[in-house]
């Protein structure tokens, strides 16, 4: 692996799996984290930021900007998802207070600014509703021409939605966001890599390898059972770990009851991990957009690989990924890191 340090700038509305996608850039020393726009989707976006800070906070890291986005989809009214990511979006999990200000400027400006700092350089992920990423195009229509590579999690391609039966989350929040984004990335030196449900549902933690991270971080607890009592709390002898066990157990039990197994799909550690090594999965270039008028299927994202619309494809779209690869990964670099915090 180079050393160089590569520029990320991430799009969350964290949420458990936003969280862990965070957690695992902080574990990754090739990755330099200069900003963080939170935006609104699975809870409002005062608790993103205040997500966003305080798991910073827990995790000893005082200079990485956040930057607050808009209230709401470009024009859709917001919608929320409390019952899959809990109250405050981070299951069981509480954060520790913080004193850390977000930025005096909004997240559109944040995106902005840092593709001016790094331009050609800058790694941009974005895990949640793209409302940010669009309004920031609007300002700056040369962004995909200043951003180095761009990886969404968002969309499902060929496989059934998570939130209607054709739409993903990200994309069903904000779908003119989306079809903005797309549209706008089409003649892109890069094309943005999107990693849809069709490949992030293929990542799935389950209580086992959550035990592995846990002793991966030193702090070994067992593995959680779907016969626990509901809302148990971690015990585990780390911090971090802690708050990810109680995030990732009310995502457990959410994943349960609807049937998917005592499991959480890690949607966007798999988008953090992605951006910093694309070879983690193999993706096939074609033209994408977003249906905006549909009254069953608004929000539902179309490939087009055979050509029908005689369009130049304007995204690389996941379509394989070795779970075990990533999995290895993870624990690898968040276990370690986990640890340098057990050591302050
Ligand atoms: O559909 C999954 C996506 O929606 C993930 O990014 C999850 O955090 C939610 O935002
Ligand atoms: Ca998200």
């Amino acid at each position: 692996m180079s050393t160089e340090r590569l520029p990320v700038f991430l799009d969350v509305d964290t949420g458990v799996d936003d969280a862990m996608a965070l957690v695992y850039l902080f574990g990754s020393p090739e990755a330099e984290l200069v900003g963080i726009a939170s935006t609104a989707g699975n809870v409002g976006v005062h608790q993103v930021c205040e997500n966003n800070l305080g798991l910073l906070e827990l995790c000893g890291i005082t200079d990485v900007p956040v930057s607050k986005g808009s209230e709401s989809p470009l024009t859709a009214p917001l919608r929320t998802a409390e019952d899959t990511h809990g109250p405050q979006g981070l299951g069981y999990a509480r954060l520790p207070a913080t004193s850390a200000r977000l930025t005096d400027h909004d997240a559109a400006q944040a995106w902005i600014r840092a593709a001016h700092a790094h331009p050609g350089t800058l790694i941009g992920i974005a895990t949640g509703p793209l409302t940010n990423l669009a309004l920031a195009l609007r300002a700056e229509p040369a962004l995909p021409r200043l951003i180095r590579r761009l990886v969404i999690m968002g969309g499902a391609f060929d496989y059934r939605g998570n939130t209607t039966p054709v739409a993903e989350w990200n994309t069903s929040v904000d779908p003119e966001s989306a079809a903005e984004v797309f549209a706008g990335w089409a003649d892109a030196p890069s094309l943005p890599i999107v990693l849809g449900l069709n490949v992030t549902e293929n990542i799935a933690l389950t209580p086992e390898l959550l035990s592995r991270l846990a002793d991966a971080a030193g702090a070994p607890s067992a593995p959680m059972s779907v016969h626990d009592t509901r809302g148990t709390a971690s015990a585990a002898g780390n911090a971090l770990i802690r708050v990810l066990e109680d995030a990732m157990r009310f995502y457990f039990e959410f994943h349960h009851d609807q049937g998917e197994g005592y499991l959480a799909h890690l949607h966007d550690p798999l988008a953090a991990a992605v951006a910093l090594d694309p070879e983690l999965v193999a993706c096939r270039a074609a033209p994408v957009d977003v249906e905006l008028t549909g009254t069953l299927t608004r929000g539902m994202t179309i490939a087009d690989w055979s050509g029908h619309w005689g369009r130049e494809p304007n995204a690389l779209i996941g379509v394989e990924v070795d779970p075990a690869a990533f999995f290895d990964r993870l624990i690898d670099r968040v276990g370690a890191f986990a640890q340098t915090l057990s050591r302050r």
